[in-house]
Formats: C-alpha cells, sequence, structure tokens
C-alpha cells in the first residue's frame, strides 16, 4: 500500500465511523497532510452538521495552506443545511486534493471537482473509488434511482424453513446470528414487515446492540389495518412507525394509531398495499435503505413486483419439516428456472455454529440479461 492509498484507508475509516447517523446524508472521511505529516483530519457524524472537510480544515488550521486533502467523496459545491465545502477549500489555500470518487447527487456531481480545478487546485479523482462507492452503496443507489435499497433478510432451518408448522421462529438463528442482525438494523433507514409477523411474532424490531445503536423506521405493511393498539411496534415511543395500507381501511383506526404517534400512509389502488409505489414513497421521504425481515407471504410479493436488491440469509443447523412449514419466500412464485433471480458477488460467512450468505440481484426475475453490473 502506498502513502496516498494508506492515508484514502485513514479517511474511509473515518468516514465508517459514523455509520448509521449520516443518512440521508452519505458517510464521508477526510484528511489532511503537510509534509507527510497528517494536520487534520474529521468525518461527517450527522445529517444537518459540518462535513468531515469543515472539520478536518478546522483542526488544520493555517497549516492547510500548501497541504493535500484526502476525501472520500467529492467536496459539496451547493448551499445546504451548511454552505459549500469547495468554498472552505479554496479559501483554506489548500494545494491539492485526491477524492475517492465523484457524487452523484444532481446538485454536485462533477461540480465540485470542476470549482476546486477553476481556483487552481489540482485535483485527482479515484483513489479507493470501489471501497468509497461500497461504504455509501445506499446513498449512490438511492440518488441513481429514487428508491432505497432494499435488503432481504431471513433466517431459515438446514431444511429451508423460516417458521414450523405451527408458526413458531423464536429463535431459527443463534445469537452471534441474531447480533449480526441488530448491527444490520441499526445500519438501515428502515426495517419492515407484513402485518403476518406483526400479529404472529408481536416482535418489537428495534436495534438492540450492548453499546447502543440507532432504531431504524419500522414500516408495517398493513392492508386493513389490521395492527393491534397494544403491539409492540405501535409504541411510538422507542422508534417511528409508518404503517402503510389501502383505502379499504377503517378511518377511526387511522385516527386511533395516529394519536399513538403512528404513521399511515394510503398507498394502491388495489386490495393491498401497492410495494413499488410504496417504495417509491420511502425515497421520496429520505430513506435509502431497507432491511426486509419477512414473513413469506410479504417476501413472495416483493419477489414478484422486482423490488428486492440484496439477499442476507442465516442458515442454521436444525431439522423441523413439515409441508405446512413456512419457507422465506411464499406466494406464487417463478415457474421457469430460467427465469429465476440469481444473485452474484456471493459472501459467505460463518457465525459460530450458522452460515450467513450474501449477495446482489444481479438478474431479474424473467429477465434475459446476465449478470453484468451497473
Ligand atoms: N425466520 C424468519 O426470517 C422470519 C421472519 C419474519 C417472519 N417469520 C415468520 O413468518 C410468519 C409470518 O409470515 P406471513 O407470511 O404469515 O406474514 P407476513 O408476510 O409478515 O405478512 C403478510 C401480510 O401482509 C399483508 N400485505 C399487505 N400488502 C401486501 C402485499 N402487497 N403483498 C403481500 N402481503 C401484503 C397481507 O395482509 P393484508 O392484505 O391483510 O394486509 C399479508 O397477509 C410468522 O410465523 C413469523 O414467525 C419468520
Ligand atoms: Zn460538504
Amino acid at each position: 500500500m502506498n502513502r496516498q492509498e494508506e492515508w484514502m484507508r485513514l479517511a474511509l475509516t473515518l468516514a465508517q465511523s459514523a455509520e448509521g447517523y449520516t443518512s440521508p446524508n452519505p458517510m464521508v472521511g477526510a484528511v489532511i497532510v503537510k509534509e507527510g505529516r497528517l494536520v487534520g483530519s474529521g468525518a461527517h457524524l450527522r445529517a444537518g452538521t459540518a462535513h468531515a472537510e469543515v472539520h478536518a480544515l478546522a483542526m488544520a488550521g493555517a497549516e492547510a495552506e500548501g497541504s493535500t486533502l484526502y476525501v472520500t467523496l467529492e467536496p459539496c459545491s451547493h448551499h445546504g443545511r451548511t454552505p459549500p465545502c469547495t468554498d472552505a477549500v479554496i479559501k483554506a489555500k489548500v494545494a491539492k486534493v485526491v477524492i475517492a470518487v465523484q457524487d452523484n447527487d444532481e446538485r454536485v456531481s462533477g461540480s465540485g471537482i470542476e470549482r476546486l480545478r477553476q481556483a487552481g487546485i489540482e485535483v485527482e479523482v479515484g483513489l479507493l473509488a470501489t471501497e468509497s462507492r461500497q461504504l455509501n452503496e445506499a446513498y449512490f443507489h438511492h440518488r441513481r434511482t429514487g428508491r432505497p435499497l432494499v435488503t432481504l433478510k431471513t433466517a431459515m432451518t438446514l431444511d429451508g424453513k423460516i417458521a414450523t408448522s405451527s408458526g413458531d421462529s423464536k429463535w431459527i438463528s443463534n445469537e452471534e446470528s441474531r447480533a449480526a442482525v441488530h448491527l444490520m438494523r441499526h445500519r438501515m433507514d428502515a426495517i419492515m414487515v407484513g402485518i403476518g409477523t406483526v400479529l404472529t411474532d408481536r416482535p418489537q424490531l428495534t436495534a438492540r446492540l450492548p453499546q447502543g445503536g440507532k432504531n431504524p423506521v419500522r414500516i408495517i405493511v398493513d392492508s386493513k389495518l389490521q395492527i393491534p393498539l397494544d403491539t409492540p411496534v405501535a409504541d411510538t415511543s422507542v422508534a417511528e412507525t409508518w404503517v402503510y395500507c389501502t383505502a379499504t381501511a377503517d378511518p377511526r383506526k387511522r385516527t386511533q394509531l395516529q394519536e399513538r404517534g403512528v404513521k399511515v400512509f394510503t398507498c394502491g389502488e388495489g386490495v393491498q398495499v401497492d410495494l413499488p409505489k410504496l417504495m417509491e414513497h420511502l425515497g421520496e421521504h429520505n430513506i435509502l435503505s431497507v432491511l426486509v425481515e419477512g414473513g413469506g407471504t410479504l417476501n413472495g410479493s416483493l419477489l414478484m413486483e422486482d423490488v428486492i436488491d440484496r439477499v442476507v440469509t442465516f442458515i442454521a443447523p436444525k431439522l423441523v419439516g413439515g409441508a405446512n412449514s413456512l419457507s422465506p419466500i411464499g406466494g406464487e412464485g417463478i415457474s421457469n428456472m430460467d427465469d429465476a433471480v440469481t444473485i452474484s458477488n456471493i459472501r459467505v460467512q460463518s457465525l459460530a455454529d450458522d452460515v450467513m450468505i450474501s449477495g446482489e440481484v444481479c438478474k431479474r426475475k424473467g429477465s434475459d440479461s446476465r449478470c453484468l453490473q451497473d
């Protein structure tokens, strides 16, 4: 690893330290180096607060003059909740800026780089670009599509069941796997389940980490507003809850939920919630990432509607059998194997005696396309 790469890796580590807290902004880290010495560093810690470059420049003070700034994302050039970072970099007389990746937000998208170059600053783009894009995968996806990055998470037995024939599912996976899920929840903007899971499991859907953490918005897909008022997810003192229903839902129940702080949205004209529309609505409301936690009925519709982007499956070394036991993805399913959704960039990880397999959806339902990344 050369020196430049080391500095950018440090900037990436700083960026990642705020994981779970910056949305709808990206995670960004910045490092300022002068004559081979670190003179400033910073990370964007929370939306609405100072950007990484500003923290690093404040630390560097007069040392910023003639220095090199390493930053994991193109500095912003527009007035958002904070003034543009490009102006601060120019004012501090930084000599060179090394950027990992260009921002794809239409308000930036190359204009930050342009502005720095116009001010006579040397700019390099592309150092550890893949790592930086990966770190902010949901952010880039949201800016490109307008929708959140949707990850389908399931926990199943070795014989492919997510609950026994009686509906019992506590617990399939081991403690390590469940801790990994709590970390995933902390990183996500939202967590989604169907009303079936709320009625059967009475889940809390919070991120319970030993060191604390951030709770995602809880999204419940519930056409008829069957959600009980006394179920844990209806308690909005711990986390936000958004319920999506249809026009057939009882208006009194809607009011009762709203009185408890639950947000209720009508979504679609059909008998059930329109899932692609729901995803668009989430994107419009600054939800960049969603962790779907079932159950099989909701998962089945999400598969058929083609809105799943990533998959994380925990497999536990248990067998429960039963023709009526539930499997991770229900519904009609796909009839021809040729039309199957395929997953690429597979990662396999052991969590004690559970196995976690994750990957990205690369070939969509029924499409002929090969697995080319966009
Ligand atoms: N091991 C795991 O990973 C895991 C995870 C979660 C759940 N589970 C288990 O799964 C079981 C619950 O699963 P489930 O399949 O009965 O329920 P579910 O998928 O949680 O909820 C399904 C319900 O969502 C509502 N819905 C609204 N719009 C929909 C749409 N467009 N598409 C699909 N559903 C829509 C439907 O009821 P309405 O139309 O009336 O609204 C539907 O019956 C429980 O036994 C639970 O323990 C296991
Ligand atoms: Zn900025």
